[in-house]
């Protein structure tokens, strides 16, 4: 059984004071949501005192990327992964669509900062996901398929015990339109089939695979019922400690 995993990414949103006060009103509304791993993702700049705030509790921290390497050096303005991972964090999301988009993330870079951040002890989450104009013109699951390669090249079975897939369709982001179930599964199913392609069918069943984009407390459930959808990662009604209490608590 795969324990589903609702992680919230904060974005570049809350400063310091409104972060930590909307962790420790997450903390009760979730403390007994034993059925699925709580993660939420603020900005670089909290996630100490978040961490700190949060210690003792079921809910993990997580950074929103971080560099391509552990070893310190002339890097201005990156962050290792050794010091997510000191900051008290246990999870990373990299490859987020915004970073692709906007920041010149590569599929090579994905799979250097992946395994970074797998040396350091992190969990990664790698995000996935087609554009619109590459959905429309019948790519989604070549490009998803390219990005599952990149990403991941040279990570070995063991590896993938710390990784969680996030497929996230570009074109659902922050749009309000949610794909349909159907249309995840979809997707959930042949990613699935990719990493069995990859690393065997063993470690693609345990492999915990999240949908992303548009997700409000009135879809979760509607997209947690299918088979291959083990959670979600959730944007804009992760910001609010009672619209995504009421994600993680979606049964
Ligand atoms: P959204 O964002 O829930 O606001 O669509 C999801 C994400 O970007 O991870």
């Amino acid at each position: 059984m795969r324990k589903p995993v609702i992680a919230g990414n904060w974005k570049m949103y809350k400063l310091l004071g409104e972060a930590v006060e909307t962790a420790l009103a997450l903390k009760p509304l979730v403390a007994n949501s034993t059925h699925c791993d709580v993660v939420i993702a603020p900005v670089f700049t909290a996630l100490k005192t978040v961490a700190d705030r949060l210690e003792g509790s079921n809910i993990k921290v997580a950074a929103q990327d971080c560099a391509v390497q552990n070893e310190f050096g002339a890097q201005t303005g990156e962050v290792a992964p050794v010091m997510i991972r000191d900051a008290g964090c246990s999870h990373v999301i990299i490859g987020h669509s915004e970073r692709r988009q906007f920041f010149g993330e590569t599929n090579e870079s994905v799979n250097k900062k992946t395994k970074a951040a797998l040396s350091a002890g992190l969990a990664v989450i790698v995000c996935v996901g087609e554009s619109l104009s590459e959905r429309e013109s019948g790519n989604a699951e070549s490009v998803v398929k390219s990005q599952l390669f990149g990403g991941l090249a040279g990570l070995t079975v063991s590896d993938l015990e710390r990784i969680i897939i996030a497929y996230e369709p570009v074109w659902a982001i922050g749009t309000g339109k949610t794909a349909t179930p159907e249309q995840a599964q979809e997707m959930h199913g042949f990613i699935r089939r990719v990493l069995a392609e990859t690393h065997g069918a063993e470690a693609a069943d345990s492999m915990r695979i999240l949908y992303g984009g548009s997700v409000k407390p009135d879809n979760i459930a509607s997209l947690m019922n299918n088979e291959d959808v083990d959670g979600a990662l959730v944007g804009g009604a992760s910001l609010e400690a009672g619209s995504f209490s009421r994600i993680v608590n979606y049964k």
